[in-house]
């Protein structure tokens, strides 16, 4: 199974991939995650993605399409992947395309967690994600067994540098004009799959493996 989380910045791409992941054993490939783990490893491409991070903005398709596609032709893909974060511009989904072509496959479903934008503030504000292994936590409504503390693995949990209100602002405001067009894009390939992500995290994710599984 191979499959794409689209959705606006805090829609619950990342929480609902790693259940996926979870549920179906296929690895969660996050770009997101690359780059901040990168970035914690001091490497030239976290120094280079943070710039665009911080500031709301993509990352270069240049520094990003590579990655991923690099990634997907590892063996550990070979049954399915899920990928949350990319493609997020049509030229990423572009280059995706023809590399799986290549390959001789395709994506299997684009999921579309739609949220509007006045939800999304709020959530984000509520996010921590832990320093230790990226898990994912809301104060309020997926909250971790001790305060500040990851249940996974007993990492320190912090709010996100780019979930500051502004930073959260501009980054809908990409989603908008760069990755939004992503949802005619599948439309038009007959991949799309829409779930309403303002349910419950334990409802969206039965309205979504009701739809891998029918
Ligand atoms: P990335 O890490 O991908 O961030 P994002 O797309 O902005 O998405 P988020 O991780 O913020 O949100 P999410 O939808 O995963 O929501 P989550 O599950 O955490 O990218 C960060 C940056 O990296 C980008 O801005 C860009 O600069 C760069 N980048 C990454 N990929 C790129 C690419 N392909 N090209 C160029 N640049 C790229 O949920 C949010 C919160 O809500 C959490 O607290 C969660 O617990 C809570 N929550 C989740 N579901 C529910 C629910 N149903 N009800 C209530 N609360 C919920
Ligand atoms: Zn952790």
């Amino acid at each position: 199974m191979k499959i794409i989380m689209l959705g606006a910045p805090g829609a619950g791409k990342g929480t609902q991939a790693a259940k996926i992941a979870a549920k179906y054993q296929i690895p969660h490939i996050s770009t997101g995650d690359i780059f901040r783990a990168n970035l914690k490893a001091g490497t030239e491409l976290g120094k280079k993605a943070k710039e665009y991070m911080d500031q709301g903005l993509l990352v270069p398709d240049e520094l990003t399409c590579d990655l991923v596609t690099d990634r997907v032709s590892k063996d550990d893909c070979a049954n399915g992947y899920i990928l949350d974060g990319f493609p997020r511009t049509i030229p990423q989904a572009k280059a995706l395309e023809a590399a799986l072509e290549k390959m001789g496959t395709d994506v299997d479903y684009a999921i579309n967690v739609d949220v509007p934008d006045a939800n999304i503030v709020k959530r984000m504000s509520g996010r921590r994600a832990c320093v230790t292994c990226g898990a994912t936590y809301h104060i309020e409504h997926i909250p971790p067994k001790v305060e500040g503390i990851c249940d996974r693995c007993g990492g320190e949990l912090i709010l996100r540098s780019d979930d500051k209100p502004e930073t959260v602002q501009k980054r809908l405001d990409v989603y908008h004009a760069q990755t939004q067009p992503l949802i005619d894009f599948y439309e038009s390939k007959k991949k799309l799959v829409t779930v309403d992500g303002t349910k419950d995290m334990e409802d969206v994710f039965a309205d979504i493996t009701a739809v891998l599984e029918g």
